[in-house]
């Protein structure tokens, strides 16, 4: 109900000229779309000294449509501009998510007079198929681009990769395998991964699968993505894989495992389910193909139970920062760490420290804002974010849980999802005495990184005006030390 009057509200001030990325909702350091709905982030790339981020795109609404990949370009990955739309839906359906390559050895043929092809592997989602329940209604298809991602054509064999008859085939990420000069295809089949070859992007074979058992009856994976790294002189294989429902609080997450890859078929160390991020917010995240050693990993800030009814005005949803992926072995187990990527120092305006703050004391800042901590003997403690009209978040760490927490209970509109409002706990991993903990606020989300991003909790709030107090809650010592940076928006210069 309080939709409507916000809507005209805002949508007024707009009819009156005021620039669209500095409306109230607007996350001012995230990605987000001018006008219109977004999910996934698909087709990420590094390309000719450019980050391209492609996403699910409905232009005509705020709620999910017939998809369209949108596309924006950043050089830092914090400043984007957003690009014409990529590709449109077409005769043989919706343009579901992606990866996108740069095809370098122009193994596809794409490329003329030396031009390097960036090529597109993409879900053709057809709503008719769908319709008639023939369940064959998703396929890979390609697309190619010669002018960096502007202009793009649909390749003329599509669809190159047809579903054997699944309902949900989707989400194709490919990579080079450099060692048996191949790509590799890791597809969503369902409650399952399948793994894909071909020397031209064009034909397929299967390789294998992985996870058969593992999805619970009414449950699908959506998104993979597999990376290698080198962990203390060791390959290892990462599996990122996004569940609906099923996540780590409710709604929709996304997990991994860890394990070997032989260019045929994946093995894991264990089959236990490990969040890459604990709280509900981030989904379909995946990494960067072309960023040599440095994985960067970017999600959707939302979650499918409620995504298409978070309050919005002329757009809807934003990504989450784009994070420093790695890995970590801890007695013997492989475990994901993220941090904000470096070029987030480059917002900042101000930078103050503060050394054992009473409880009662009361910091002003102006948002976004980063909060970095430094324990040296981690104890419950909690960061009190709020503003003038009495709405607040809370975030912190519980002894007797050992959990790390993001409490959104007070954080103002919440009647759109009866399970949106509430306390999302994570369990500790790292077992050090210290912690250093990375807080990033900015209008309606708070990302938490633990222990160098071995715990990290991504949360959407929607106060009525931004957050603007810090205090320190219920803590068992003050805090010995916090500095707070106030980081400027990334649209400023923006209309
Ligand atoms: C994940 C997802 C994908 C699909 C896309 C459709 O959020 O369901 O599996 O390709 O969204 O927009």
């Amino acid at each position: 109900m309080f939709l409507i009057p916000f809507c005209f509200f805002a949508c007024l001030i707009n009819t009156y000229g005021q620039d669209p990325y500095h409306l109230a909702l607007r996350p001012q350091i995230h990605f987000s779309p001018r006008t219109g709905w977004m999910n996934d982030p698909n087709g990420l790339v590094y390309f000719r000294d450019e980050y391209h981020l492609f996403f699910q795109y409905y232009p005509d609404s705020t709620v999910w449509g017939p998809m369209h990949w949108g596309h924006a370009v950043s050089k830092d990955l914090m400043h984007w501009k957003q690009e014409p739309i990529a590709l449109y839906p077409d005769s043989l359906g919706y343009i579901f998510s992606g990866s996108a390559v740069a095809d370098e050895r122009n193994t596809s043929g794409f490329g003329k007079n030396g031009n390097i092809p960036l090529v597109a592997i993409f879900t053709h989602h057809d709503p008719a198929g769908e319709k008639m329940v023939t369940s064959k209604f998703q396929n890979q298809s390609l697309a190619f681009s010669l002018d960096a991602g502007i202009n793009w054509t649909k390749y003329a064999g599509n669809p190159v990769l047809k579903s054997p008859g699944l309902k949900d085939f989707r989400d194709p990420k490919v990579a080079w395998y450099p060692d048996q000069n191949k790509w590799i295809m890791t597809l969503a089949a369902g409650d399952r991964i399948q793994f894909y070859s071909s020397t031209d992007l064009k034909t397929w074979v299967k390789e294998s699968e992985f996870g058969a058992g593992l999805v619970k009856p009414g449950r699908v994976w959506e998104c993979p993505d597999l990376i290698a790294f080198d962990v203390d002189g060791k390959k290892v294989w990462l599996l990122i894989v996004s569940i609906n429902p099923g996540g780590p609080q409710t709604g929709s997450g996304t997990q991994y495992f860890t394990g070997n890859f032989d260019g045929h078929s994946f093995t894991s160390f264990d089959t236990i389910s490990r969040w890459i991020d604990f709280g509900p917010d981030d989904y379909a995240g995946v990494t960067f193909n072309n960023t040599g050693k440095e994985k960067i990993f970017m999600g959707w800030m939302s979650n499918w139970l409620y995504a298409t009814n978070v309050p919005a005005l002329q757009w809807r949803s934003a990504m989450t920062l784009p994070r420093k992926l790695s890995i970590k072995n801890i007695g013997g187990v492989y475990y994901t760490m993220m941090e904000p990527v470096d070029d987030l120092d480059k917002l900042v305006t101000k930078s103050n420290s503060y050394k054992h703050i009473p409880t009662v004391k009361e910091i002003h800042f102006n948002g976004p804002a980063r909060f970095e901590l430094s324990l040296s003997d981690l104890y419950s403690f909690s960061l009190v974010f709020s503003n003038a009209s009495g709405q607040q978040v809370t975030a912190g760490y519980d002894e007797e849980k050992n959990s790390f927490f993001i409490d959104r209970s007070k954080a103002g509109r919440s009647n759109f999802n009866a399970q949106f409002a509430g306390i999302h706990y994570a369990q500790r991993i790292d077992q050090s005495n210290n912690s250093k903990i990375i807080m990033i606020l900015d209008n309606t989300s708070l990302e938490m990184f633990a222990d160098g991003g071995l715990t990290t909790m991504t949360e959407l709030f929607f106060p009525e005006q931004p957050y603007n107090i810090l205090q320190q809650g219920t803590s068992r010592k003050p805090i010995e030390d916090i500095r707070i940076s106030e980081l400027s928006s990334i649209w400023l210069n923006k209309k």
